[in-house]
């Protein structure tokens, strides 16, 4: 049996790909390759199209024995879902729907879902736990809690088995050096800061200095992608245990402010990067920072690339590689 991997060709889903290959899972990765790029794909077979295309995902289906999905496609631009929402209601929404409606009518019960923090909004408590209420400040948010909100009333409907992985900030790049992170635009902070290293950019532009932290900018709760990329196959392999469904925190339960993640980079990759303080970003919570014990005990998860620093410096190897990103790979 195959695990369908959706969005397989972007950041986290291509690692996702490679721990299940690692696992030696039979893999199907289905890509509008809008975002991802066909050399990100290191396992499986790659079918390129979109979820929304009844006909094509019927074909996905009908070709391939699936007996669970891990599904990541979906755009998570936070400030673009403010500039058009309508974009992410399809996409994510609407893209899910059509995604779980062909999953019910193949009997294909069991779902890993690609969420995110971002699903809480303004946390009311620190650490952030699975309890904690669900506001989101932003219309990506909002859309990643209302496809949580369609697994729900699928599993109560047709007992689909989904378990919702919330992300905090994913950073890093696989061991081998043959897949990383590169968006295009890029809005993440790790890879603009290595992106300034590396002489692409003139700077760092840091997002606020007036928020009530300790050295007054953001923190956030950076994880390694490899862990996260494990904790999706430890999820599908709960799911085939005929376990219930379920919601995740995925972070490291420590936070870093953005001058300490660039003080960081700045050790690791020893070279000069120049910040500049600008004003706030519109959105952006002062702290985030995950507990993620319950992901610990109930999926056995425990990830392995804890340190900040050995997560810029994976990072790091795959910017100095590959300078353009995948651009230098192939045209995708
Ligand atoms: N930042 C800068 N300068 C930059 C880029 C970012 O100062 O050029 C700051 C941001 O203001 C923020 C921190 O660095 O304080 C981290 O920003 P990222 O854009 O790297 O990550 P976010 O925390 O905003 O977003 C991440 C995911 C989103 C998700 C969100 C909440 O990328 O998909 O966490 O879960 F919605």
């Amino acid at each position: 049996m195959a695990v369908l991997v959706t969005g397989g060709a972007g950041y986290i889903g291509s690692h996702a790909v490679a721990s299940l290959k690692e696992r030696g899972e039979e893999i199907v990765v289905v890509d509008n390759l809008e975002q991802g790029h066909r050399a990100a794909v290191t396992g499986g077979k790659l079918y390129v199209g979109d979820l929304r295309d009844k006909d094509f995902l019927e074909t996905v289906f009908k070709e391939n024995s699936i007996d669970a999905v891990i599904h990541f496609a979906a755009n998570s631009l936070v400030g673009e879902s403010m500039q058009n929402p309508g974009k992410y209601y399809h996409n994510n929404v609407y893209g899910t729907l059509c995604l779980l409606e062909k999953m019910i009518e193949h009997n294909v019960l069991k779902i890993v879902f690609s969420s995110t923090a971002a699903t809480y909004g303004e946390p009311e408590n620190v650490p952030i736990d699975e309890y904690d209420r669900t506001l989101p400040t932003n219309a990506y948010g909002e859309t990643k809690l209302a496809m949580e909100k369609m697994m729900k009333w699928f599993d109560v409907a047709h007992g689909l088995k989904f378990v919702s992985l919330r992300y905090f900030n994913a950073a890093g790049a696989h061991e081998s050096g043959l897949i990383g992170e590169d968006h295009n635009p890029e809005s993440h902070l790790i890879p603009i800061v290595l992106q300034a290293a590396l002489g692409q950019r003139p700077h760092i532009s840091v997002f606020g200095e007036d928020y009530d932290t300790e050295d007054g900018t953001c923190i956030r709760d950076y994880i390694h992608v490899s862990d996260l990329a494990d904790a999706h196959v430890l999820a599908v392999e709960r799911l085939r245990t005929g376990a219930d469904s379920s919601i995740y925190n995925l972070g490291n339960g420590q936070g870093f402010s953005v001058k300490q993640v660039i003080d960081i980079a700045r050790l690791v990759t020893e070279r000069e990067i120049k910040a500049v303080i600008e004003p706030r970003r519109s959105g952006d919570p002062a702290v985030l920072v995950a507990a993620s014990n319950r992901a610990r005990s109930e999926l056995g998860w425990n990830p392995k690339r804890n340190k900040l620093e050995d997560i810029i410096r994976s990072a790091w190897n795959w910017h100095v590689a590959n300078p353009q990103g995948y651009k230098g790979k192939t045209q995708e």
